[in-house]
C-alpha cells in the first residue's frame, strides 16, 4: 500500500502549535519580504507566506519594488532591515530580474535575519558542519515530512534531482547529516534512469514532469518538489503520481505535499529568528 506524504495535514499541526506559542508573546515575530517584479508564480508565493504569517500572528511586510530597481536600492533597503529592531527576519524572493546579482543581495543580509538560511554564513555554517541561525526552508519541509511518517534516512541511497542553492545542494548536506548516500543528479546527468533505479529515496526538484514509474524501483520514497502548470492549465509535478503511486511506499502529491512544508518552515525560521533576536 501506498502512504501520502500529506503536506498540509502536516502544516496544520505544526501551524496550530505555532499559533499557541505566539499567541503567547506580548510582542509578535516581524518577517519583511523584498519582492521585485512581476513574476507570477513569486506573486502567488509571497502571498502565500503573508496569508500564512498573519493567520498565525506574525506581522508580515511585502515590499514589492519594480523590475527595473538598482541592485544598490536593495543593498540600501537591506541595510536599513538589518538595522531596524522591529525586523526579526528578511527574505529576498527569488529569482531575481538579470541585472541583479543574488549573490549581491543576499550577503548583505544580517545572518541572525537570514531566514532562508541562504547567507555565507548560514550556508557555511551548514557545509561545514556548524549550526546555521536556520536552515533553508524547502530542504527543512523535506525532512519534517519524513520524520513524521518515520521515513529512517541512515544507510539509504537518496537520489535528489536538482542541483539549485534553494533545494539540491543544502538538501544533500542535510540527508548527509543523517548519513544518507548521497547522489545529486542535473539536467547534464547521463542515463539517470540508472541512477534513479537505485534510490531508496528519491527527491525531484526540477519544474518537469520528467519522473516515470519505469525510473524507479518498487518501494522507494518518492518527494516531488517540482511544482508548474502544464498545457491545460493544471499544477503538476514531476513525479507521474498516477503511475509512480503504484510502486511506491511513500509519495508526496502536487499541490499538498511540499509546498506546504516549504511555507510551514518559513514560519517556524521567523520565529525561531524571532526568538533568538528576544535573547
Ligand atoms: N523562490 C523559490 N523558492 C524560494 C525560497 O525558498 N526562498 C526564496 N527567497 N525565494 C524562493
Amino acid at each position: 500500500m501506498t502512504i501520502i506524504l500529506d503536506g498540509k495535514a502536516l502544516r496544520e499541526k505544526i501551524l496550530a502549535g505555532l499559533k499557541l506559542k505566539i499567541d503567547n508573546y506580548t510582542k509578535k515575530p516581524t518577517l519583511v519580504v523584498i519582492l521585485i517584479g512581476k513574476n507570477p508564480a513569486s506573486q502567488i508565493y509571497v502571498n502565500n507566506k503573508k496569508k500564512t504569517a498573519e493567520k498565525i500572528g506574525i506581522n508580515s511586510i511585502v515590499i514589492n519594488y519594480p523590475e527595473n530597481v538598482s541592485e544598490q536600492e536593495i543593498i540600501l533597503k537591506i541595510h536599513e532591515l538589518n538595522k531596524d529592531d522591529n525586523v526579526d527576519a528578511i527574505l529576498v524572493q527569488l529569482p531575481l530580474p538579470k541585472h541583479i546579482s543574488k549573490e549581491n543581495i543576499i550577503k548583505m543580509i544580517d545572518p541572525k535575519k537570514d531566514v532562508d538560511g541562504f547567507s555565507p554564513y548560514n550556508f557555511g555554517q551548514l557545509f561545514s558542519g556548524g549550526t546555521p541561525f536556520v536552515y533553508p526552508c524547502t530542504p527543512k519541509g523535506i525532512l519534517l515530512l519524513l520524520d513524521e511518517y518515520n521515513i529512517e534516512l541512515e544507510g539509504k541511497h537518496a537520489v535528489i534531482i536538482g542541483r539549485s542553492n534553494i533545494v539540491g545542494k543544502p538538501l544533500a548536506q542535510m540527508f548527509l547529516d543523517r548519513n544518507a548516500t548521497v547522489t545529486i543528479c542535473h539536467s547534464r546527468t547521463k542515463n539517470l534512469a540508472d541512477i534513479t533505479k537505485t534510490a531508496d529515496i528519491l527527491v525531484s526538484a526540477v519544474g518537469e514532469n520528467i519522473i516515470e514509474e519505469k525510473m524507479l524501483k518498487s518501494g522507494c520514497v518518492v518527494v516531488d518538489v517540482g511544482i508548474f502548470k502544464d498545457a491545460s492549465g493544471r499544477t503538476r509535478g514531476d513525479v507521474d503520481f498516477e503511475n509512480v503511486s503504484k510502486i511506491a511506499s511513500y509519495i508526496s502529491p502536487v499541490p499538498g505535499g511540499v509546498g506546504p512544508m516549504t511555507i510551514t518552515s518559513l514560519m517556524l525560521n521567523t520565529v525561531e529568528l524571532f526568538e533568538k533576536h528576544l535573547s
